[in-house]
């Protein structure tokens, strides 16, 4: 499909559906999971960093690894992809965006209702008794890579306060796994940016845009083999989003 065929059916859509992945932030200056040699999980063994076990063997090793990531974001500013799934919002008449990411970019970038499959690393809970906490915006000095960092102790029964990220192995919160699915089944065009779509259930999510007819499209650096049904924008997600606005609604100052 043409960029203009595609700016065409955006136009022309009651209902867009934004999904992200680690892509999206990339060009923030936060590392990805897979993408050879910066990626986190390439660096990283996410059965020390990335479960329950993990957490309960050694948690300030794990507390000071999610730190350090949530201090990276905190220092990090939304790029022209977040500003550019932003001001989509101002142009179709529904977007929902589905984030597999971790952190607030997107809202920092004005989007709204953002529904995060993944959690957030701004909204940790106890591990025993599942109270939830709200970790302050703005931080002081970035950790050391691998600072082992004590984690906070719940006020309510004094067990360990843990990130409030969904680790493998667990459920996807009810609530953001419900409204995704169901965005995904209702929306005409189905925008999939920056995720390398293999961590399930997340990636479902395109696969039921299409069953339900919608026309999705996949933005990424790196080519990877789609459906004949679905189609392909290749290249950095800012530049081809303001391509793909522009093209869709004219020149956006904004972007
Ligand atoms: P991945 O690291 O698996 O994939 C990132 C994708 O972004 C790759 O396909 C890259 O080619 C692409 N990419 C990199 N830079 C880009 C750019 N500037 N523009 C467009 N695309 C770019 O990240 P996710 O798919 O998000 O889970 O990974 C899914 C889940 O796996 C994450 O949410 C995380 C991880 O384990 C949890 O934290 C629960």
């Amino acid at each position: 499909m043409t960029i203009s065929s595609l700016a065409k059916q955006l136009r022309e859509a009651m209902h867009v559906v934004v999904f992200t992945g680690a892509g999206a932030s990339a060009e923030s200056g936060i590392p990805t999971f897979r993408d050879a040699l910066t990626g986190l999980w390439e660096r990283f063994n996410p059965a020390q960093l990335a479960t329950p076990e993990a957490f309960r063997a050694d948690p300030s090793l794990c507390w000071g690894w999610y730190e350090w990531r949530r201090q990276k974001v905190g220092q990090a500013q939304p790029n022209g992809a977040h500003l550019a799934i932003a001001e989509l919002a101002k142009h179709v008449p529904r977007l929902t965006v589905v984030t597999q990411n971790v952190d607030d970019l997107h809202e920092r970038a004005g989007s709204q209702g953002v529904i995060h499959l993944h959690g957030r690393l701004n909204s940790p809970r106890c591990i025993d008794c599942g109270h939830s906490y709200q970790l302050q915006e703005s931080l002081e000095d970035l950790p050391e890579e691998g600072s082992r960092i004590e984690p906070p102790r719940c006020r309510a029964c004094d067990g360990y306060v843990r990130p409030g990220i969904v680790w493998f192995g667990e459920m996807l919160p009810e609530d953001a796994w419900r409204a995704g699915l169901e965005a995904a089944e209702e929306c005409d065009v189905f925008l999939s940016i920056g995720t390398s779509g293999i961590v399930y259930p997340a990636a479902e999510l395109p696969l039921r845009a299409l069953g339900h007819g919608a026309t999705v499209v996949h933005i990424n650096t790196v080519r990877f083999d789609v459906s004949s049904q679905e189609h392909f924008l290749q290249g950095p997600a800012s530049a081809r989003m303001k391509s793909l606005l522009q093209e869709a609604f004219g020149d956006i100052p904004a972007l």
